[in-house]
């Protein structure tokens, strides 16, 4: 794939000499997208990997992407830099299309690929001042600010450091602070995360809060599930589709058909079951038996009962339960969590290999990632 990207990157170079001197500034810095693609498809020969992706992103937000490897999250990217050419459909980022970026708006994008690119013979410093001086960030402002990202990334002390000799998170590490050294408006982030300690990366997700809250728009991939709950929208990619997107809670609500209510009922009957699932408001109700505690070894029942509205249905289910003759032990919203989320809309796909495998969770690296 590197190859083919770097072809085309190199074509893209040579073509980028359209902007005409004295030509007014592309408006992207007041358009309110950043990212509008329409129909967006990527195929190699035969082999479609992206089919008709419509996205839109505003300016200022963090829009993740997630999905199993090979759904075409790393692609998505490569068309909206321009370094890949769509085979259908069209993108615009800063208000222009990424295969005839101007100069000035190449200069406004950073791009931090899920591979290595960086020179391995220069140390960290020389690198990330090799990314400025691409930027042509002008040599004064070079000094502070390769201070201040290598400080970010916790990598001043290292940057003396030739870059072939860093672990695999000080890379990615090294290639952040590249991507972002020329403080970029749009920000395409494949992966930022992976092989990062905990504490780094929820530095780095508040950096890049930061950067959203300085109308800073970032498009990050992500194979760490939740880092979804730090994004403004998210996309689920599967098998080169979109198959869901929105807000973090609107996807759970769409994966779940609503809000999710558990209630644990001590020794209930069939009918006080039926009580639940016929009350008008209820959309569904799952079951699961509990083992009970070890003092009491009695089993109880767990309900998942999917409403409308959690905060307005909790009372009103304790009534009508209490009604029935039925005990309760506890009851709240359930919140499931985003591996199951995704699993759901995965499966809801149905899905042709099995989604826990295919949907890294919580970073356990793939084969392909080897
Ligand atoms: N240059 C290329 N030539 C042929 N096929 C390609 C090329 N680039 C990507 N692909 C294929 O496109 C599909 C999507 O790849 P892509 O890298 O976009 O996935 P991804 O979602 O980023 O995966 P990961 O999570 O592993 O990074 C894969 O099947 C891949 O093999
Ligand atoms: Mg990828």
């Amino acid at each position: 794939m590197d190859g083919d990207v770097t072809a085309e990157m190199a074509g893209q170079e040579a073509g980028e000499r359209t902007e005409r001197p004295g030509a007014p500034p592309p408006d992207g810095s007041d358009h309110a997208l950043a990212i509008d693609a329409r129909g967006l498809s990527k195929s190699f020969d035969a082999h479609v990997v992206l089919r008709d992706l419509d996205l839109r992103v505003r300016a200022g937000e963090i829009f993740g992407l997630i999905g199993p490897s090979g759904s075409g999250k790393s692609t998505a990217i490569h068309l909206m830099c321009g370094h890949l050419r769509p085979t259908g459909g069209e993108v615009k980022v800063l208000g222009e299309s990424p295969t005839a970026f101007s100069a000035r708006t190449r200069r406004r994008i950073g791009y931090m690929p899920q591979g290595f690119i960086l020179y391995p013979d220069l140390t960290v410093k020389q690198n990330v001042g090799a990314a400025a001086g691409l930027y042509e960030l002008p040599e004064w402002r070079n000094r502070g600010r390769i201070r201040a990202v290598l400080d970010l990334v916790e990598l001043w002390d290292a940057r003396g450091q030739a870059a072939r000799s860093l672990s695999g998170g000080m890379r990615r590490r090294l290639a952040l602070a590249a991507a972002i050294v020329h403080d970029p408006d749009m920000l395409f982030a494949d992966e930022p995360t992976a092989n990062l300690d905990p504490i780094l990366r929820s530095k780095l997700w508040n950096h890049f809060r930061d950067m959203s809250a300085a109308g800073k728009t970032l498009l990050v991939t992500t194979q760490y599930i939740d880092e979804v709950e730090s994004c403004d929208r998210v996309g689920l990619t599967y098998d080169g589709k979109m198959i869901a997107e929105g807000r973090p809670e609107e996807l759970r609500r769409d994966a779940f058909g609503g809000d999710v209510v558990e209630v644990d009922l001590e020794r209930p009957s069939q009918q006080d079951i039926d009580t639940v699932r016929q009350l008008p408001w209820v959309r569904s109700v799952s079951t699961a038996m509990m083992d009970g505690d070890k003092r009491e070894k009695e089993p109880h029942v767990s309900l998942r009962v999917v409403v409308e509205d959690a905060r307005q249905a909790i009372p009103q289910l304790l009534d009508a339960i209490e009604a029935s003759g039925a005990e309760v032990r506890s009851v709240g919203q359930f919140r499931p969590t985003f591996d199951e989320v995704f699993v759901r809309l995965i499966e809801r796909q149905g899905a042709r290999r099995p989604p826990l495998a295919a949907l890294r969770a919580h970073g356990e690296p793939g084969p392909e990632d080897t």
